[in-house]
């Protein structure tokens, strides 16, 4: 359940302006553009991409994640038409979208049914574009691996193994092909308190998914984090990426 994310999803890895200025720049993206953002969750792509098209769509599936966009537009003075569907069972009626973008949430989908509404959805000459952030994994995150190991420990049953799986992998068996990617790479630093509330931010450890144990599971994170923490903090590096299919010719 996503929802039970809300109130701390501002804790995750961010997705940078940046990140969606250069999208922009490889989708030559004229202003115009009518996108629709899958699996929306509270809207983090679509506002991304706000200044550079001209309509915004969400789709969710979870009615108090399309509350949450719906809140987060009205704060950001930006329009978006919001539909509580899910992406698999996307009604016939919605028209077509120039740009389609699906962040981090592509390994939820059942690949066929999406595959068969991008089809349907997508504008001729559209192009689709699937996203995520994350911590790149390496020697400039070190605390990665422990904060994660506590993580999963705590979330025996999470199909995590889901993950992994790369939008081509999604998109292999569809009319739609790769074009290119875009990646953006930053650091900074985060306080252990940033990283104890960010593991609320996962479905896996929401504090719903955590239940009565709470205290001990922080206990558990900031004992890990220790080792890697200076004056309550370790440095982050992270990427915003995204890959852009077009449909074959
Ligand atoms: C990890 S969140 C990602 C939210 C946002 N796109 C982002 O990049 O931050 C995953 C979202 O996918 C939604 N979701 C999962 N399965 C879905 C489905 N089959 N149809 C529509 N939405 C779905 C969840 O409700 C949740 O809001």
């Amino acid at each position: 359940m996503w929802s039970a994310t809300i109130g701390y999803r501002r804790y995750l890895e961010p997705y940078l302006p940046r990140f969606f200025a250069d999208a922009a720049g490889k989708l030559a993206l004229a202003g115009r553009e009518a996108l629709i953002d899958l699996a929306c969750g509270t809207g983090e792509i679509a506002f991304g991409f706000s200044k550079y098209v001209g309509s915004l769509t969400g789709v969710d599936l979870e009615p108090a994640m399309i509350q949450g966009a719906e809140a987060a537009a009205k704060e950001r003075g930006v329009k978006i038409r919001l539909i509580h569907s899910a992406v698999e069972e996307l009604p016939d009626d919605l028209g077509q979208f120039d740009l389609v973008t699906i962040g981090k949430a592509h390994f939820w989908l059942k690949a066929e049914a999406t595959i068969d509404r991008l089809d349907r959805i997508l504008a001729k000459g559209g192009r689709i574009f699937i996203c995520f952030a994350g911590t790149v994994r390496d020697g400039d995150s070190a605390w990665y691996r422990a904060y994660r190991q506590v993580r999963r420990r705590w979330a025996p049953d999470y199909p995590f193994h889901r993950l992994a799986e790369a939008p081509e992998e999604f998109l292999q068996d569809s009319p739609f092909r790769r074009v290119s990617a875009v990646r953006v790479v930053a650091t900074h630093t985060i306080s252990v308190d940033h990283l104890v509330n960010r593991a609320f931010a996962y479905e896996a450890n929401s504090r719903v998914a955590i239940g009565d144990r709470q205290e001990q599971f922080i206990a558990e994170l900031r004992a890990a984090l220790a080792p890697y923490a200076r004056d309550g903090a370790v440095k982050e590096k992270f990427q915003n990426r995204g890959v852009i299919f077009e449909r074959s010719a």
